[in-house]
């Protein structure tokens, strides 16, 4: 095993806070790793801007990450995950780069739960039918049955995690997918899994929520442990937070969605 290589530190990337979600699972699972996490919180949302903006921003993220010699990249934004990867592969170079679509493709398909299957998530997310094809390549039997949410995101970030206003909002989206009979549903969102306990009671107990946060974990894990990658230091691990801007909040939100006080937060000079 490579011990200074398996002490770099893990790269997560988000358009804003939400990707903390992917490094509140990551801390849980593997709390010897180091991390560096680079939130775009002054373009944030990207979930309704255009495939062009978003690889172009992506590619900038991609590289301030590389500059700091992150063992992995992990893409914890589903909209770049749908339309900007193949930027974030090319740019990697021998870099593995792991992706929240690609561990909600997974669980959904590994899931007992059959074989239809719901994914909710931004326009962009969901136009680009990103998760579908993702889905199909591992079963093409399953049918997916998406639904964009773009009110979600706001809601969220106003802490309306449980209010009646988000209650309804969840029962007006998710009306056509559940009429479908799915089994499981994908939250494609980074925000999604704070919505967990409410979307919980809209769908019922029946239908199982599938949060790419703790799979990507999981894929994390599996995949540094094949490399020889995993770090051998002491635990806590150092987890440095890089944003593009500090607003009013930020805090306050930032530590919902870790779960945990967030320490230092450094504001990025590109
Ligand atoms: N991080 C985005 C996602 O997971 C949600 C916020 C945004 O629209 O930028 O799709």
């Amino acid at each position: 095993m490579d011990a200074q290589g398996g002490d770099r530190p893990i790269g997560v990337f988000d358009s804003g806070v939400g990707g903390l979600t992917v490094v509140r699972a990551l801390m849980e699972r593997l709390p010897l790793e180091n991390i560096i996490y680079f939130g775009d919180t002054a373009r944030v949302p990207y979930g309704v801007k255009s495939v062009a903006t978003i690889g172009q921003f992506t590619g900038q993220i991609v590289d301030f990450l590389l500059r700091r010699e992150v063992k992995m990249l992990i893409v914890a934004c589903n909209t770049m995950a749908a339309v900007a990867l193949k930027t974030v592969v090319q740019r990697a170079g021998n870099v593995p780069v792991l992706d929240v679509i690609e561990a909600g493709a997974r669980a959904s398909v590994a899931g007992a739960n059959g074989t239809r299957i719901g994914v909710i998530g931004t326009p962009t997310t969901i136009n680009s039918n990103a998760y579908a094809r993702r889905i199909h390549a591992l079963d093409p039997d399953a049918r997916v049955y998406s639904q964009a949410c773009p009110l979600f995101v706001p809601l969220v970030e106003e802490g309306w995690l449980d209010h009646p206003v988000t209650r309804l909002t969840a029962q007006e989206y998710l009306r056509p997918v559940l009429a479908e009979g799915i089994g499981s549903l994908v939250l494609g969102c980074t925000h999604y899994p704070l919505l967990k306990p409410l979307l919980r009671d809209v769908v019922g107990e029946k239908i199982q929520l599938i949060d790419s946060a703790e799979t990507t974990a999981e894929l994390a894990a599996a995949h540094l442990r094949e490399m020889g990658q995993a770090a051998a230091g002491q635990a806590p691990a150092a987890c440095r937070y890089f944003v593009t801007d500090v607003p009013l909040r930020f805090q306050t939100i930032g530590e919902r969605f870790l779960g945990r006080s967030l320490g230092e937060i450094e504001r990025v000079d590109w």
